[in-house]
């Protein structure tokens, strides 16, 4: 049976105008994979799910928001579409434009964006641009620029970006039964978090499907919701959440608060880790993807949050492919052998 486009499936629960012209790609849908081996390691008696979200089509949960701001930038009209991004943003309007027929312009931090993201956003043929500043500075830029001129601005300011991604808490709760009673996530600009939570309490006022705790993750070294104020020169091996003002920053600390949960930072070493452990059980992440479980694995650790009985879900928002040089260049070149089966055997059981 051919499955239905995400908004067409939840077009009850999503807030689009009438003018909007459906862009699809076939987003969504994405597995809620068990993680028994590392839930073990990190305490006792819970059950531990990744929520892939970096296996929707241009390898990251941006496509979720993005099929509703195209669709509904096409609807009313739009030729151009802008953002600014870490990447991930880049790549997702790239797509959704070049599905849609219109112009893609995306605004990235000099030197700081991953190749697979880099890579397609170009191969979807988007324009390009990038500046000598952080992503904070591109977004105030193409905020401007949107203001100025007929071009749609599709990071998640535009408020249908984060209609889409609520999906995601609905997709969630249909295959557990229920929330979960935490969620972990990384939180960069902070708009995944707002929308999960948005997604969490609409589908609880419908059907009493509860509320989970919200654990948001940021790196360290761009950590303004931690800090209480923002980071002018925002650094991490998470390059996706590098970021020191994120726009939906208020509304994702009274959204962790209200969910009696937190936002909290781990090191570029407990992300990195964390992305080396969930590859071990088969699920390779981008850095920024494994800062969620990062965090959960800080606070069970440091006994400040007890998850005995409980099921937590993280979202793991990109794919490993998305930065592939955080592994190749610390990688050891494969070992060569001689193209023979001795050489072969040898090598493998040791013989002399
Ligand atoms: N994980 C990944 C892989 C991301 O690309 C992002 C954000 C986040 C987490 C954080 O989500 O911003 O909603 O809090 N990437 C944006 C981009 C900023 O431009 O691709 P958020």
């Amino acid at each position: 049976m051919v499955k239905l486009p995400l908004l067409q499936r939840y077009r009850a629960l999503v807030d689009l105008p009438e003018h909007t012209k459906l862009v699809s790609l076939h987003e969504g849908d994405t597995p809620l994979i068990p993680l028994p081996r590392l839930a073990t390691e990190l305490g006792d008696g819970f059950e531990l799910f990744a929520k892939f979200d970096g296996l929707n089509p241009t390898g990251s949960f941006k496509d979720r928001g993005m099929t509703a701001a195209v669709s509904e930038a096409l609807g009313r009209g739009a030729k151009a579409l802008i953002c600014a991004s870490t990447g991930n943003t880049a790549a997702s309007a790239a797509a959704y434009a070049a599905r849609a027929g219109l112009r893609a312009i995306v605004l990235i931090p000099e030197g700081k964006v991953a190749t697979g993201k880099l890579a397609g956003a170009v191969a979807y043929g988007a324009q390009v641009l990038q500046i000598a500043g952080s992503f904070d500075k591109a977004l105030e830029l193409v905020v401007e620029i949107s203001e100025r001129h007929p071009i749609a601005l599709v990071n998640s300011l535009n408020s249908y970006r984060l209609e889409g991604q609520k999906t995601s808490a609905f997709e969630i709760i249909e295959e557990l039964g229920r929330a979960p009673d935490w969620l972990c996530l990384p939180v960069g600009n902070a708009g995944n978090i707002t929308a999960y939570w948005m997604g969490f309490r609409q589908y609880h006022q419908l059907h009493s499907s509860g509320l989970p705790r919200l654990l948001g993750v940021q790196a360290a070294g761009a950590a303004p919701l931690v800090l209480g104020h923002s980071v002018e020169q925002p650094e991490t091996v998470a390059t996706a959440i590098r970021i020191g003002k994120p726009a939906r920053g208020e509304q994702a600390l009274e959204a962790a608060q209200e969910s009696g949960g937190r936002i909290i930072a781990c090191s570029d070493d407990e992300i990195l880790a964390m992305q080396r452990r969930l590859a071990a059980e088969g699920v390779w992440v981008e850095p920024a993807s494994a800062a969620g479980l990062a965090g959960l694995a800080k606070e069970i650790s440091g006994g400040d949050v007890d998850v005995k009985g409980m099921t937590v879900v993280a979202v793991c928002t990109g794919h490993g492919l998305k930065d592939p040089n955080i592994i190749s260049d610390s990688m050891p070149s494969p070992i060569k052998i001689e193209a023979n089966y001795s050489s072969l055997e040898n090598r493998l059981f040791d013989y002399k």
